[in-house]
C-alpha cells in the first residue's frame, strides 16, 4: 500500500495500476493546469500523482460512486500530512462528476484545510447523507472563490450552512448555479463577513419568492454585486422587494437573461436599496422600460431588449451610462438576430451572447447525456 499525501488520494489508498487503462491525467508543459478524468471503470487512481506539482487542478468522476472508498479512507487523518498539504502549490480546484457521501467530501474538506487551496469548484456532484461538522483541529479552507454547478444535497438548503463550518471567514465570490435548493435556512447560517459577490445565476427556477428564501438577512452585510442572470425573476420590483427584506445593499445588480414583465400587478412602491448605482436589464424581452426603477443609476444596460420606440426621458431614471443597443426602434433586424442568431452570416452583438448562452444550454446537454456510470 502506498501512501500519498495529495488530498485526494487520501481517500484512495489501494492503488490498483492496471496498464491496459489509458492514462487519465494530464499535465501541461507549464505544470501549472492538470486534469483527471477517472472515466474508466477500474482507473489508475496514482496518475492523479503527477497533479502534485499543478497550480490548478480538475478531477472529475466519471459519474462513479465513491462509496466504495468510504471503509478505506475511515482511518484516514489528513492533519498527518499537514506540512506536505501545506507546501502543495494547488490554489484551483475543480472537483466533479461523482456521487460522493457527505463523509468523504468532508475528508477532503479536512485536507484541503492545510493546503494554500484559494479556489474550489463542485461540479455535476450528489452528495448523499449530512455533511458532519469539522473537529477541533481543522484549520478550515481559506477560500476567496468557491463555486457550485449541478451539486445536489441529500440535507436540501441546509448544504450551506453545513459547508461553511468548514470555511475560514474569508470567502469574497460565492456562485452556485443549477442548484438543487437556495432555501437556506437562516438560523443555522453564520455571516459570510468578507462575501462580495453572490452570484445565483442560472437557477432558472429560483424566482422572486425563492431569492427571498436564499437572501437571508444580515448575512451577506459585505455584498457588493448581486448576479441573478436567467434566474426565473419576473419584476425589477419583484427583486427590490426580495433586496429590501433581506437588507442587502448589492452596488451592482445583473438581471439580464429574464424574461422580465415591464409593471407588477398591484406592486406596491419599493425603496432600492441607496447603494445600487448599476442594473442591467439586457435580454429581458422587455418590450418597454419597467416600472418602478431606482430613480438615480451610473450604469443601466437596457440592450438586447425589444423596446420598439425610443424610451420617453420620463420613463428612465437619471442615468449616466444608458445602454439601448440592439433594440427594434434602433435595429430593426436585432428582433430576428435575438430570435435566430444564424439567421445571417454577421454577428450583430444581441446574437453574439444569445449564441453563447445557446452554446453553454448544448454543453450542459452533453454533460448531462454523460451521467452515471
Ligand atoms: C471524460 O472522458 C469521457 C470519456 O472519455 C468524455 O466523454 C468526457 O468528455 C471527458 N470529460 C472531460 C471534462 O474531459
Ligand atoms: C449586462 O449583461 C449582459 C449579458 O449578461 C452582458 O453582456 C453585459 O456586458 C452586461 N452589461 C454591463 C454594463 O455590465
Ligand atoms: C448534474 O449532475 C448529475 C450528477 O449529480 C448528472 O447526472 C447530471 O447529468 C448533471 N446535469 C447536467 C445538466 O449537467
Amino acid at each position: 500500500m502506498v501512501r500519498l499525501p495529495c488530498p485526494l488520494l487520501l481517500l484512495l489508498p489501494l492503488l490498483r495500476v492496471s496498464a491496459a487503462t489509458p492514462e487519465p491525467c494530464q499535465i501541461d508543459d507549464e505544470d501549472v493546469r492538470c486534469v483527471c478524468n477517472f472515466t474508466h471503470p477500474q482507473p489508475d487512481w496514482s496518475s492523479a500523482l503527477q497533479c502534485m506539482a499543478a497550480v490548478e487542478v480538475e478531477i472529475r468522476g466519471g459519474g462513479r460512486s465513491l462509496e466504495e472508498f468510504l471503509l478505506k479512507s475511515a482511518s484516514a487523518n489528513p492533519k498527518q500530512y499537514a506540512d506536505m498539504l501545506k507546501a502543495l502549490r494547488l490554489r484551483r480546484l475543480t472537483v466533479g462528476a461523482a456521487r460522493s457521501p457527505a463523509q468523504i467530501l468532508a475528508l477532503v474538506l479536512h485536507a484541503l484545510g492545510f493546503s494554500r487551496l484559494k479556489e474550489l469548484t463542485l461540479e455535476d456532484l450528489e452528495v448523499t447523507g449530512q455533511v458532519p461538522p469539522p473537529l477541533q483541529e481543522t484549520p478550515g479552507l481559506a477560500l476567496t472563490t468557491f463555486r457550485l454547478r449541478n451539486v445536489s444535497w441529500a440535507t436540501g438548503g441546509a448544504w450551506l450552512g453545513e459547508l461553511q463550518q468548514w470555511l475560514q471567514p474569508s470567502l469574497k465570490v460565492l456562485k452556485v448555479a443549477q442548484a438543487s435548493s437556495l432555501a437556506f435556512p437562516c438560523a443555522q447560517l453564520r455571516a459570510f463577513p468578507a462575501l462580495t459577490t453572490l452570484d445565483l445565476s442560472d437557477n432558472p427556477g429560483l424566482g422572486e419568492r425563492g431569492l427571498t428564501a436564499a437572501l437571508c438577512p444580515r448575512k451577506f452585510p459585505a455584498l457588493e454585486d448581486l448576479a441573478l442572470r436567467n434566474a426565473g425573476m419576473e419584476t425589477p420590483s419583484g427583486v427590490c422587494a426580495a433586496l429590501a427584506g433581506a437588507g442587502v445593499q448589492p452596488h451592482r445588480l445583473d438581471l439580464s437573461h429574464n424574461s422580465l414583465r415591464a409593471t407588477a400587478a398591484g406592486a406596491r412602491e419599493c425603496v432600492w436599496p441607496a447603494a445600487l448605482s448599476s442594473l442591467n436589464l439586457s435580454f429581458a424581452e422587455l418590450e418597454q422600460v419597467p416600472k418602478g426603477l431606482p430613480p438615480k443609476l451610473t450604469v443601466l444596460d437596457l440592450s438586447c431588449n425589444k423596446l420598439n420606440r425610443a424610451p420617453r426621458p420620463e420613463e428612465l431614471p437619471a442615468v449616466d451610462d444608458l445602454t439601448l443597443e440592439g433594440n427594434p426602434y434602433m435595429d430593426p433586424e436585432a428582433l430576428q438576430h435575438q430570435e435566430d442568431p444564424m439567421a445571417s452570416g454577421v454577428v450583430p452583438p444581441c446574437a453574439r451572447s444569445a449564441l453563447t448562452m445557446g452554446v453553454s444550454g448544448t454543453l450542459a446537454l452533453l454533460q448531462g447525456a454523460r451521467g452515471f456510470a
